[in-house]
């Protein structure tokens, strides 16, 4: 059996703490997903708002965080969501969650994510 082919994302130094980093942008110029810091750690969420079906939140490249840098926000109306659970706690999404994306992390603090993960 083989093992899944995996993708680089980045290191983990590379995302400051509070930020966002956008990740497998379409032809449309939409990150497939993104990866935020808080707290030291790094969470990663599909790029879908849970409002409108599949809709993209970030009114900019990487910007993903609301201005106090703690609660993912989605753009197009406002909603706020928690960095750690994606749960969104204001917004007219307000109980429903965004999606997991399963990045990992190695002993070197290399991010990645498989490619048999990606869809
Ligand atoms: S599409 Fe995200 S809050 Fe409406």
């Amino acid at each position: 059996m083989s093992v899944p082919e995996a993708k680089v994302l980045c290191h983990i130094d590379d995302i400051e703490e509070g930020a966002s980093k956008g990740f497998l942008e379409n032809d449309a110029g939409h990150d497939l997903f993104f990866v935020v810091k808080r707290k030291g750690e790094l969470y990663a969420w599909r790029n879908a708002c849970p409002h409108v079906e599949g809709a993209p939140m970030a009114w900019r490249k990487d910007a993903y965080m609301d201005a106090k840098k703690v609660h993912v926000t989605c753009h197009a109306h406002g909603a706020l969501f928690e960095s750690k659970t994606g749960l969104c706690v204001q917004g007219p999404c307000l109980g429903k969650t965004l999606e997991k994306m399963p990045i990992r992390i190695d002993a070197k603090g290399v991010v990645s994510i498989l490619l048999t993960d990606i869809h």
